[in-house]
């Protein structure tokens, strides 16, 4: 899967194409979809201490991974040795599950596929 950062800007971060991270169909949906909704995304690395630290501060709202299996799937909580990351109240967050409701809603022609990609089969 993929991952993504949402930010208490409303701003969001996901890891750099850089030869590791796979160019999930997903992916590149959820960048358009949310930059469509006017938020910034950033395609940065993002460390895990500074995950660690944006959580405990407040920074960091949100993270999901997303895929064509998972579609959206929030990230609560972190186990670690050094202690867990909780992400928020470690329950999902609202950005998350507006894009996958608009994800999933183009899927399922509930919601007008604006970038074309939907094709009729048959
Ligand atoms: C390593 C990896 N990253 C990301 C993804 C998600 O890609 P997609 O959104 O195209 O399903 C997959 C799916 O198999 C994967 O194996």
């Amino acid at each position: 899967m993929n991952v993504f950062f949402v930010f208490d800007d409303g701003s969001m971060t996901t890891p750099p194409l850089s030869g590791t991270i796979l160019p999930g169909i997903t992916r590149d949906a959820i960048i358009t979809l949310a930059r469509k909704e006017g938020r910034t995304v950033r395609e940065e690395r993002y460390s895990i201490d500074q995950w660690r630290a944006d959580a405990a501060s407040g920074k960091l709202r949100e993270t999901f991974a997303c895929g064509t299996a998972a579609v959206v799937s929030a990230i609560g909580r972190i186990k670690s040795t050094k202690g867990d990351i909780v992400i928020g109240n470690g329950d999902g967050g609202l950005i998350t599950a507006a894009l996958k409701a608009k994800l999933v809603g183009i899927q399922r022609g509930d919601i007008a596929d604006t970038e074309g990609w939907m094709r009729k089969i048959g």
